[in-house]
């Protein structure tokens, strides 16, 4: 990412990373980032698919709060020791200032306290930022899906990231 865009966001926005609070996603939310995901995906989740997840034990959503604005999600799917990351999104104006990274790191320590020790996700094949975000923290390609994507048709990489025990908690096993 340039440089000079970024520093030019962070003095931007500072008064809102002051504040920001990952914390986990409540019915309070769920209108706020319904919004942030139809602003971000051509083929956005519904309300209703977010309060669906707030219902199963299996999820786990957090939002970054920057002072009571909603400007990130992100959310993880559980099934026994697997997990699967379904959604991270950031508000456009906020984007390279650090909040992705931010609930990426707690989501996989989050993952990692309830047992996960191997996550999946697909993302586009053309964007670098999530890409970059994702391998960044421990993720790597380990295949791609033809024509996975609609409104454009586009290919997804499956990214991978294991977890293991570095003796006091789960971390990403590119990181120990
Ligand atoms: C992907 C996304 C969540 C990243 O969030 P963000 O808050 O902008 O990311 P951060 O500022 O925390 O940056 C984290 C890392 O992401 C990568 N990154 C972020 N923006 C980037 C860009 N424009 N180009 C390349 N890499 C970028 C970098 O590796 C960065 O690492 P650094 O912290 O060492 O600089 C954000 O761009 C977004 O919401 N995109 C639209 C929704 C989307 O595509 N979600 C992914 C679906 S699979």
């Amino acid at each position: 990412m340039p440089k000079s865009i970024t520093s030019w966001n962070r003095k931007k926005t500072g008064k809102y990373m002051e504040n920001l609070e990952i914390r986990p996603m409540t019915e309070g939310d769920v209108e706020a980032v319904s919004k942030l995901e139809e602003a971000a995906f051509s083929m956005p989740w519904s309300e209703e698919a977010f309060r669906g997840m707030l219902a199963d034990d299996n999820a786990v959503y957090l939002v970054a709060d920057a002072g009571g604005r909603i400007v990130g999600v992100c959310g993880l799917h559980q099934s026994f020791e697997d997990g699967e990351i379904t959604n991270v999104s950031v508000l456009e104006e906020l984007r390279g200032c650090g909040i992705g990274r931010r609930l990426m790191e707690k989501i996989l320590f989050l993952a990692g306290k309830r047992g996960i020790t191997k996550i999946l996700l697909e993302v586009r094949v053309s964007n670098v930022a999530a890409i970059s975000l994702y391998e960044n923290h421990g993720f790597l390609i380990i295949g791609r899906r033809k024509d996975f994507y609609e409104k454009p048709w586009e290919d997804a990489y499956v990214m991978q990231c294991l977890l293991k025990d570095d003796g006091e908690e789960k971390v990403p096993s590119r990181m120990c």
